[in-house]
C-alpha cells in the first residue's frame, strides 16, 4: 500500500481510537453479567447522540455531562437501578485503558520528527485524566477539548483548532479516527484521513472519503513510511 507523503502532524481521536471506551462496563461485568455488552453499546451510542443533538440545539454542555446523562438514559433502559455502580462506571471512564499498540506507536512518530495531537469532543479534565492514566503526555505535543468551542464534532470549528493549534496546513495533517462518521468529517473538512476501524464496520454514506483504512494503529507508522 503506497504511503502518506508530506505528511508533518498526526493528529487522533480519543475515544473508541486512543481509548478503549468499552472497557468501563467491560471492567463491570461481575456487576452487569450478560448486560455489560448493551449498556456498554446504549451508553456509547447516546453519548454520541446528545453530543450532535446539543450542537445542533445550541445547549452546549462539556462531554463529562454528557457521558452521565448516556450511561443514565441506558441504565434506565436496561433497568438497572443501582448509585454504587454509576459511580464505579463513571470513575472507571475518567481512566480507561488505552488500547495496546498507542503508547509505542506514538514513539515512534515522535522519533521520526512528526507532531502529535489529540482532537477531542472529551472535556478538557476527561482527557489530562486518560492521558495521564496510559502515561502517554511525553509523546504529545497537545491535547486539544471542543471545551474551547462550545461545539462538538463533526463541526468544520473542531478541526480547525488542530490547524490553528499546530500551525500545520489541513494537507499536512494526517487524522485518525475509529468513529467512520468523525473520519467522514475530518476528511470532508480538508485532513488526510486514516480510518482506524476496530470494529468491522461498514462505511458512513457521509460526506468525506478517508484516504486509508486499518485495523488498529500499529498499522499507521508504517503507512507513513515509517
Ligand atoms: C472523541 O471526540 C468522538 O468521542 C469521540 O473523542
Amino acid at each position: 500500500m503506497a504511503t502518506l507523503e508530506k505528511i508533518d502532524a498526526c493528529v487522533f481521536d480519543a475515544y473508541g481510537t486512543l481509548f478503549d471506551v468499552v472497557a468501563a462496563a467491560k471492567r463491570c461485568q461481575d456487576d452487569l453479567g450478560d448486560n455489560w455488552g448493551p449498556l456498554a453499546q446504549i451508553w456509547r451510542d447516546k453519548q454520541l447522540q446528545y453530543t450532535w443533538l446539543r450542537s445542533l440545539m445550541d445547549e452546549y454542555v462539556p462531554f463529562w455531562q454528557v457521558t452521565q446523562d448516556g450511561l443514565d438514559y441506558a441504565l434506565a433502559t436496561l433497568k438497572i437501578d443501582d448509585p454504587d455502580l454509576r459511580k464505579r462506571l463513571l470513575d472507571i471512564y475518567l481512566q480507561l485503558d488505552a488500547y495496546p499498540e498507542v503508547k509505542d506507536m506514538l514513539g515512534t512518530l515522535k522519533t521520526a520528527g512528526l507532531k502529535t495531537a489529540i482532537l477531542s469532543n472529551g472535556s478538557r479534565e476527561m482527557l489530562a485524566s486518560a492521558v495521564d492514566n496510559a502515561g502517554i503526555a511525553d509523546v504529545l505535543d497537545g491535547v486539544l477539548s471542543v471545551e474551547a468551542l462550545g461545539i462538538y464534532k463533526p463541526h468544520p470549528s473542531v478541526y480547525q483548532m488542530a490547524v490553528d493549534d499546530l500551525g500545520v496546513a489541513k494537507e499536512r495533517i494526517c487524522f485518525m479516527s475509529s468513529n467512520a462518521w468523525d473520519a467522514c468529517a475530518a476528511a470532508n473538512f480538508g485532513f488526510r484521513v486514516v480510518w482506524v476501524n476496530r470494529f468491522g464496520q461498514a462505511e458512513e454514506r457521509i460526506p468525506g472519503q478517508q484516504e486509508r483504512e486499518i485495523t488498529d494503529l500499529s498499522q499507521l507508522p508504517p503507512l507513513l513510511g515509517l
